[in-house]
C-alpha cells in the first residue's frame, strides 16, 4: 500500500497538474508513516521528489491547498532526525527559510526549529550526507535487514588514539560472517535469549531476533551506537533491546542470556581478557557464547583469544578460514565500497561453552 503512494509521490513532480485533492490525500498517507515507512520512502527517492514538490509549490504559492498540507507533512516527516537531515541536504531548509517571512511562516517556523534541533546534536552530518550515512539493506540468504552507519564528527575523528572509540559506527566483515553462521543455525536460536557484545551496528543481534529468538539484547559502549541499534532495530520493526554494556565495568542486571554472540570485537590483546570477564559474570551453567573473529594476519591479539578464555575455564571450539560471505547490496559496488572496514583475509568461529554437553556445536 504504502510503495503505491512513494509512486504516486514519484509521480507527482512531472505529473503537476494531479487533482489538489487526490495529492492532499496522499500527503495524508505519508503523514501517517511510521520510521520503518519512512526509511522506504528515502530508499525509494521519495524524499527528494517530495522536497522538490515543495520547491516547486513554495514558487506557485497561490497553490494555498497543497501547501499547508504539504508543510504539515514536512512537520511530521522532520521529526525523524534522518529525514530532518535529507530534507536540508536535498535544500528544503532554504525553501523553509523564504517561508518564515511570509505567509506560511508559523508552519515554516516550526519545521526550522525542528531541523535546527537535530542539527545541533550532531552538525557534521549535515555536510556530510552521503551514502554512509543512507540507509541500505544487507540480504544474507533472502533475509532483508535494513542497516544505517553513523559518520564521525570532525570532533570524533580528531580522537585519534582512543581507537575504539567510533568503530561501532560501521559494519565489519565478521558481522557478516557470524550472521550467516546463525542464519544456518537458526533452530538453536528460536526461543532462546540472546545477548549480542560490541554490537556495532548490531546486525548479528537484528538477525538473531529476525529467526525468532526470545529475547534479543544488543550491546555496545557507546551511547551513539547504542541509539543507532534502537533506530535500527525500529526500521527492521524488530523488537531488540539496545542497551549500554562496557567490557572494562560489565553489567549483570540485563538478565540471563542462552546465546551470547559477538563478531570483530577483538581489536587488542587486552580485549580478550575484558570479554572473558564479560562471559565469566554474565555465562550460566548452560550458556553458550557464538564469537567470529578475523584471522591474525588481519587483527591484532586475536591469538590470545582462545589461550585466554580457557586459562578462565572455559571450552572453546574453534573453526577457521572462513570467508565473508556472498550479500546483496541494492546499491552494488558503490555502497559496497563505503560499507566494509578492513575486511580481514579469513574468519574464525569461536564456540565458547562451561559444560561440554551442550548442543550448539558447529
Ligand atoms: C570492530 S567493531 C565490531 C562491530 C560489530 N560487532 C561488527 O562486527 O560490525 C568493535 C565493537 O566493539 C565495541 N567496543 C569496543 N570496546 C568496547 C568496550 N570496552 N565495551 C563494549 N564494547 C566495546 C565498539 O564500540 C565496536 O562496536
Amino acid at each position: 500500500m504504502v510503495y503505491i503512494y512513494f509512486q504516486m509521490i514519484q509521480w507527482y513532480q512531472p505529473v503537476g497538474s494531479m487533482e489538489a485533492s487526490f495529492t492532499c490525500e496522499v500527503l495524508r498517507r505519508i503523514q501517517l508513516m511510521d520510521c520503518k515507512d519512512l526509511m522506504d520512502l528515502r530508499i525509494s527517492g521519495g524524499l527528494e521528489s517530495l522536497v522538490a514538490a515543495l520547491i516547486k509549490e513554495s514558487h506557485t504559492i497561490s497553490t494555498t491547498i497543497l501547501m499547508p498540507e504539504l508543510l504539515r507533512t514536512f512537520y511530521v516527516i522532520c521529526k525523524d532526525k534522518d529525514c530532518a537531515e535529507e530534507v536540508v541536504f536535498c535544500g528544503g531548509n532554504s525553501v523553509f527559510k523564504r517561508l518564515f517571512d511570509g505567509e506560511f511562516s508559523e508552519e515554516a517556523s516550526e519545521i526550522m526549529s525542528l531541523i535546527l534541533g537535530h542539527q545541533s546534536t550532531r552538525p557534521a552530518c549535515i555536510d556530510s550526507l552521503d551514502n554512509k550515512i543512507r540507509p541500505f539493506i544487507v540480504r544474507l540468504e533472502n533475509t532483508d535487514i535494513l542497516l544505517r552507519q553513523l559518520e564521525p564528527t570532525v570532533h570524533e575523528r580528531g580522537i585519534g588514539d582512543r581507537a575504539n572509540y567510533t568503530v561501532g559506527y560501521r559494519l565489519w566483515g565478521a558481522s557478516l560472517v557470524l550472521s550467516l553462521y546463525i542464519l544456518q543455525h537458526q533452530e538453536f536460536v528460536r526461543g532462546k535469549k540472546v545477548l549480542e557484545i560490541g554490537a556495532g551496528v548490531g546486525l548479528c543481534g537484528l538477525v538473531a531476533s529476525k529467526v525468532g529468538s526470545s529475547r534479543t539484547v544488543i550491546t555496545d559502549f557507546h551511547c551513539n551506537v547504542v541509539d543507532n541499534i534502537q533506530y535500527i532495530s525500529c526500521i527492521n520493526r524488530l523488537a531488540c533491546e539496545a542497551e549500554i554494556l562496557d567490557w572494562e565495568n560489565p553489567r549483570i542486571d540485563l538478565g540471563e542470556f542462552d546465546l551470547i554472540i559477538g563478531s570483530d570485537i577483538v581489536c587488542q590483546s587486552s580485549d580478550c581478557d575484558l570479554i572473558a570477564g564479560v562471559l565469566l559474570k554474565i555465562f550460566k551453567p548452560c550458556t553458550v557464547a557464538w564469537i567470529t573473529l578475523g584471522s591474525a594476519d588481519s587483527r591484532y591479539g586475536v591469538e590470545d583469544f582462545k589461550p585466554v578464555l580457557e586459562s578462565r575455564g572455559f571450552i572453546v571450539d574453534a573453526v577457521s578460514n572462513i570467508q565473508v560471505p556472498e550479500i546483496c547490496l541494492p546499491g552494488g559496488i558503490e555502497i559496497c565500497q563505503g560499507i566494509f572496514v578492513g575486511t580481514a583475509k579469513s574468519y574464525t568461529h569461536y564456540i565458547i561453552t562451561k559444560n561440554c554437553n551442550n548442543n550448539y556445536f558447529l
